[in-house]
């Protein structure tokens, strides 16, 4: 009965690895999917994390009974704290629901389908280009993808005026996608000034903000800055969507915990917003899984943890600028032509090199240094060691 069935194309992203792991080479480097890995190119678990573990394998009291379908409550207090701070008075006047979901893309899908079910505008529009996950995110939850001009090759920066022109022209009440930090996979923000700017227009056509918060502590090193977009919003006292992942900055990626949060006008509206999003949640997958949540609000509840957390994920950040620098340097000294500043003035995880898909094909083929085909790579796959291997094929690509 399955005779008939086509072969399906790998995933863009998680496909690199795939091919990656393929080649023998022993000059091959993986700059394709947004995973952390140390100068000596390995995997990374925070410190942090080992001591949250160790503390809740040695309590006997923790059991591995079901969450309910919200997941683990001091998980979503604390995550919600996180995002809109400390003293947000969203949170103090109970108007947020926020549940636990799996990473990211748990929350972004169970966001879509709440709105898909409920909301009365069913377009989304998305930032071009953005996470190749997303527009299928949105679609498979039922809501139309739009997009909205975002990144000028010309300049590799923003395009704001085209960014501006095309939520200007959306229908009133459409749902907006918005990286809150770090956008990916362009590496470029716009400034407070610029946020500010698209949040009076968003606000006075009643767009509804969905922010991505993937990289919150990641882009700046800052946990308070990398939210200074959404806490933008919530301050006005409206409406706004945020999923947010703990994959990147506590490095937690396979144990997939992430929360979703709606801001509501009132405590009773935001009641009432939670138990819809129950109706979402337990015909997909019943509850959350515990252990990955558990690290995370160990980790957000214990002053000492948090600290030594915050160092961590500073570390981190810090890491990927220092390769930024060490690539635009390796490529200055390498006379390519072309302007590579972007490299050092792009932020986040990664960098769009303008790199096109024949240079990128040819940079593995010839030099097995994998990454997507739209040349973005992961500035965090990088290190000092692989740095001159990759400069080496840029220059070729460029001038070959
Ligand atoms: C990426 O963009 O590489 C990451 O967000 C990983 C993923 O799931 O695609």
């Amino acid at each position: 009965v399955f005779a008939s069935i086509v072969q399906a194309p790998e995933d863009p992203i998680l496909g690199v690895t795939v091919a990656y792991n393929k080649d023998q080479s022993p000059l091959k480097v993986n700059l394709g999917v947004g995973a952390y890995r140390t100068e000596e190119g390995k995997p990374l678990v925070l410190n942090v994390v080992r001591r949250a573990e160790q503390s809740l394998v040695n309590d006997r009291s923790r059991v591995k009974e079901y969450l309910p379908i919200t997941g683990l409550a001091d998980f979503n207090r604390s995550s919600a704290k996180l995002i809109f701070g400390a003293n947000s008075p969203a949170i103090q006047e109970k108007r947020v629901a926020t549940v636990q979901c799996l990473s990211g893309t748990g929350s972004l899908r169970v966001g879509s389908e709440f709105l898909a079910k409920h909301y009365h505008q069913r377009t989304i529009y998305i930032p071009l280009p953005t996470w190749g996950n997303h527009p299928k995110v949105f679609g498979m939850a039922g809501l139309s993808v739009s997009t909205y001009r975002y990144y000028d090759p010309a300049t590799r920066g923003l395009d704001f005026q085209g960014l501006l022109e095309d939520l200007g022209a959306a229908p009133s009440g459409a749902i907006v996608l918005l990286h809150a930090c770090a956008h990916n996979p362009t590496g470029v923000d716009p400034t407070l000034d610029q946020w500010e700017k698209i949040r009076q227009l968003m606000r006075s056509k009643g767009l509804l903000p969905f922010f991505d918060s993937a990289y919150q502590g990641f882009a700046s090193g800052s946990l308070d800055a990398d939210a200074e977009s959404v806490r933008m919003f919530v301050a006005d006292g409206g409406e706004c969507l945020a999923a947010q992942s703990y994959a990147k900055n506590m490095g937690l990626y396979g144990e997939r915990v992430g929360a979703l949060s709606i801001v509501c006008k009132t405590a009773d509206v935001a009641s009432r917003v939670e138990s819809q999003l129950k109706l979402v949640i337990r015909p997909m997958y019943s509850n959350p899984p515990i252990h990955g949540a558990s690290i995370v609000a160990t980790i957000l509840n214990d002053r000492e943890l948090y600290n030594e957390w915050t160092i961590e994920l500073k570390a981190m950040a810090d890491r990927i600028i220092t390769m930024r620098y060490q690539l635009f340097d390796a490529l200055t000294a390498r006379g390519t032509p072309g302007d590579w500043s972007h490299i050092i003035k792009q932020i986040g995880m990664f960098t769009f090199t303008g790199l096109n898909k024949e240079q990128v094909a040819f940079m593995i083929r010839e030099y097995h240094i994998y990454m997507t085909s739209d040349g973005r790579i992961s500035m965090a796959g990088l290190s000092s060691r692989t740095v001159p291997h990759l400069a080496d094929a840029i220059h070729a690509a460029v001038t070959g």
